[in-house]
C-alpha cells in the first residue's frame, strides 16, 4: 500500500514522494521572461520538499498568455531565463515540471489584482484572442475571439511542439499540457465554446481532434522516458455532468493510446453558469473514476490541504499523486507539516540541511 511519503516512479523519472505543487500563475513576468521573482518562488517550493513542482501555465505564443504578466517559452531569451530555475529545483531534489498552455478566448486579461477581466480592445496592452468559435466566455471575459482558421490550428500545434522542445532541452523532467480550465484546448472540447462545423467541431471525435493531434505532435518530440501529462477538465458542473464525464473518459483513453502517461483531473471552467460543489478534495472521486475507467495514473488538486487527507487518498489508491496549490503559497514547507502530522520518518531529509537538520531535532 503506497503512502504519501513513498517515492513514485513513472517512466525513468522518480519523485521523492507523492506530493506535487500544482501550476500557479505568478503574473510577474515581462514579455514572458522569468525573473528574480520566479527564481526565488520556484527554488523555495522545491526546497520545501515536494516530489514534483510544476511551473505555472507558460504560454506557447504571445497571444496564448492569459495576462501580460504570464510566462512564455516561445523564444531563446525566455528559455535562457528558465535554465537557472530548472537547475535550482533539481538541486533541491524536486523534479522540475512545466505546464505549457494557450489561453484561447480567456487570453488578454488583466492580472487578478488589477481586475481579472479582459483588457479593453482599445488598450494597446491587450491583443486579439483566438478560439475554435467566435463565442466570448462572458461575464468578466466578454471579448469576442476570432474563430481559428485551419492555418491557425496548425500554427498553434506547432507552437506547442516548439515549446515542448525547449522544455525538453532545458531538462524539465515532467511536461504537462494545459487542456483544462476553459483555455484553448478545453474550449475545443466543450460545446459551450466550440460550435464549429468542420472536422474540429460537432462530434466528440471532432471536438477531441485538436487535443489528440496536439498531444501526438508533442509526444513525437518529448522524450519517451519522461512523463507526458495533461491537466484536463473532465466535467463542467453544468447539468450535463454524467454525459460529459463519459465522453471525457473516452477521450482520456484515446489520449493514453496516443502516448499520454498521466492525467491531472480537473474542471472545464467553460461556462460562467457552472455550479461547482466546492469542498474538501471534491474532485478526488472523479479522478478515481478516470483512474479506474481509463486505466491511467492520476492526480487532482482542489482543497487537498491536510497531510492525513492527502495520505489517505494515496493509501486508498484514489490518487497516485496528491497535488496542492494554495497550501504551498501559505507554507512552502507544507511537506514538513504533513510529515509531522503523519509521523513520517523522513523529516530530516525532507528539507535542505540548513533547515531540516535543526527541525528534526528541535520541534
Ligand atoms: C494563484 C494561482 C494560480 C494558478 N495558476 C494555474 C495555472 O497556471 N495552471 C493551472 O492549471 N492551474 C492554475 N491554478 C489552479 C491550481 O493549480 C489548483 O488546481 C487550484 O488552486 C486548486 O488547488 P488548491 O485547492 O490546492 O489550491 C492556479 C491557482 C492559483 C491559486
Amino acid at each position: 500500500m503506497p503512502a504519501l511519503f513513498d517515492s513514485y516512479t513513472l517512466k525513468d523519472v522518480t519523485l521523492r514522494n507523492r506530493i506535487a505543487v500544482g501550476p500557479m500563475c505568478q503574473y510577474m513576468a515581462q514579455d514572458g521572461v522569468p525573473n528574480d521573482w520566479h527564481d526565488v518562488h520556484y527554488a523555495s517550493l522545491a526546497r520545501g520538499g515536494a516530489g514534483l513542482v510544476t511551473m505555472e501555465a507558460t504560454a506557447v505564443s504571445p497571444e496564448g498568455r492569459i495576462t501580460p504578466g504570464c510566462l512564455g517559452l516561445w523564444n531563446d531569451t525566455q528559455a535562457a531565463a528558465f535554465a537557472p530555475i530548472v537547475a535550482a529545483m533539481r538541486k533541491a531534489g524536486a523534479v522540475p515540471g512545466i505546464q505549457i498552455a494557450h489561453a484561447g478566448r480567456k487570453a488578454s486579461a488583466n492580472v487578478p489584482w488589477e481586475g481579472d477581466d479582459h483588457i479593453p480592445a482599445t488598450d494597446p496592452r491587450g491583443w486579439q484572442t483566438i478560439a475554435p468559435s467566435a463565442i466570448a466566455f462572458g461575464e468578466n471575459l466578454p471579448r469576442e475571439p476570432q474563430a481559428m482558421t485551419l492555418d491557425d490550428i496548425a500554427r498553434v500545434k506547432a507552437d506547442y511542439v516548439r515549446a515542448a522542445e525547449r522544455a525538453r532541452d532545458l531538462g524539465f523532467g515532467w511536461l504537462m499540457l494545459h487542456f483544462a480550465h476553459g483555455y484553448l484546448a478545453q474550449s475545443f472540447w466543450s460545446t459551450h465554446s466550440n460550435q464549429r462545423t468542420d472536422s474540429y467541431g460537432g462530434s466528440t471525435e471532432n471536438r477531441g481532434r485538436f487535443l489528440l493531434e496536439t498531444l501526438a505532435a508533442v509526444r513525437a518530440v518529448w522524450p519517451e522516458n519522461r512523463p507526458l501529462s495533461v491537466r484536463f477538465g473532465v466535467i463542467e458542473f453544468d447539468g450535463r455532468d454524467e454525459e460529459t464525464l463519459v465522453e471525457s473518459i473516452d477521450l482520456v483513453r484515446k489520449m493514453k493510446a496516443g502516448g499520454l502517461d498521466f492525467i491531472d483531473v480537473s474542471i472545464g471552467f467553460s461556462t460562467p453558469a457552472a455550479t461547482i460543489p466546492w469542498g474538501p478534495a471534491f474532485m478526488a472521486p472523479y479522478a478515481h473514476r478516470v483512474r479506474q475507467e481509463a486505466d491511467i495514473p492520476v492526480s487532482t488538486s482542489w482543497y487537498i490541504s491536510e497531510g492525513r487527507q492527502a495520505d489517505a487518498l494515496i493509501r486508498n489508491n484514489i490518487l497516485d499523486i496528491a497535488t496542492l496549490a494554495r497550501p504551498f503559497l501559505a507554507n512552502p514547507h507544507w511537506p514538513l507539516e504533513a510529515s509531522r502530522a503523519l509521523r513520517a520518518k523522513n523529516t530530516e531529509t525532507l528539507l535542505p540541511p540548513p533547515y531540516g537538520w535543526w527541525l528534526a531535532r528541535y520541534q
